[in-house]
């Protein structure tokens, strides 16, 4: 488990959203998938205690409900940064130097592929191609997207981030 992880289990989890989101769905059929998108939309992650509880809730089993967590790749069950720094890894973005762009976010924030900052500020993903080849090497915050990038552009990236709430 990842330190932002772990920092974010010691202290309690309010399970009242939890509670509320498991009123409107409670007796209705197939509503496991709904349950766990708004718990995420919630919390920004599904938290092992609402896992718990939804099992409850619903009455099946939790071990039911970590297979469809796992399945999708939606569902994140750590939490994630404010920030989700896309890396793009492929092939075009490689060519012309990912690489150089991923060890620099690793240099400033020191966070790899799914890793989160303690702060819990930003994490960063390496992805596949998002399809913006001809500005390669690409990143994404969020919705923003950033192409051509070299080493001094990627720092003002980040530092334009660091310096947001
Ligand atoms: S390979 Fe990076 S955008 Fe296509």
């Amino acid at each position: 488990m990842s330190e932002a992880a772990e920092k974010v289990q010691e202290e309690e989890i309010d399970l009242t959203g939890a509670n509320q989101i498991l009123d409107k769905f409670i007796d209705m059929q197939g509503a496991l998938m709904p349950v766990l998108q708004e718990i995420q939309e919630h919390y920004g992650y599904i938290p092992e205690p609402c896992v718990h509880l939804t099992a409850e809730r619903l009455n099946v089993y939790s071990s039911q409900i970590y297979g469809v967590l796992t399945f999708y790749s939606q569902f994140h069950l750590e939490p994630r940064g404010k920030y989700i720094v896309r890396v793009c890894m492929g092939t075009a973005c490689h060519v012309k130097g990912a690489g150089r762009i991923a060890d620099t976010l690793k240099e400033r924030l020191g966070v790899g592929h799914a890793e989160t900052t303690e702060d819990l500020k930003f994490t960063a993903e390496y992805v596949a191609c998002i399809g913006a080849c001809g500005m390669a090497p690409v990143i994404m915050v969020n919705d923003g997207t950033y192409g051509s990038l070299t080493v001094q552009k990627m720092d003002e990236v980040i530092a334009k981030y660091v310096a947001m709430d």
